[in-house]
């Protein structure tokens, strides 16, 4: 079994990741904006959900660099699932692999399409130079992914 640590795990798409990890038996984790009375009630039912099921809730943001190297040196495997407008915040991410020095692989948050085969028209096109940013400085960082 693998420590799996989700970023973006109670969004859209990381949920199920979440559910898919907790199932599969891997001690999981999920970093994410901190949430109070106030927030949408879906995220807080959600919290609810993963605390019941056993995963690890971390609230932080992504700028907290000691925290998130902290936390990354427990973990095996880091999944991101950051929605579209923010995955240039992997940057920060990563930079915080490459301090704690022990990820044994990362799943940077691409999904959707595979970006070498795609001739996309503007605005989407400055979305897939975006991901193939991350995909650089993930190659550079040396963790595999
Ligand atoms: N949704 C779709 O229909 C769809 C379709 C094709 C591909 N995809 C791809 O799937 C991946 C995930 O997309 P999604 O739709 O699941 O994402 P999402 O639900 O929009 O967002 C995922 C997470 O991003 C974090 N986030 C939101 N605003 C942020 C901010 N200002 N700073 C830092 N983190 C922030 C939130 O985490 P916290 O609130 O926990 O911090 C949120 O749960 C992306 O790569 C996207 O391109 C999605």
């Amino acid at each position: 079994m693998s420590k799996i640590l989700v970023f973006g795990g109670i969004g859209y798409l990381g949920k199920h990741m979440v559910r898919a990890s907790i199932m599969m038996g891997h001690p999981t984790y999920v970093y994410g904006r901190p949430i109070n009375p106030n927030s949408h009630p879906s995220k807080l039912e959600l919290h609810k959900e993963f605390k019941s099921m056993g995963v690890t809730l971390i609230q932080g943001e992504l700028s907290e660099h000691e925290k998130l190297v902290s936390i990354i040196q427990q973990i095996d495997i880091v999944i991101c699932v950051l929605g579209a407008p923010h995955i240039m915040e992997q940057l920060k991410i990563i930079d915080a692999m490459k301090i704690a020095g022990n990820v044994k692989r990362f799943i940077p948050s691409e999904f959707g399409v595979e970006d070498e085969r795609v001739v996309a028209l503007p605005p989407f096109q400055d979305y897939l130079d975006k991901r193939r940013k991350i995909r650089s400085a993930s190659i550079a960082s040396g963790i595999p992914y």
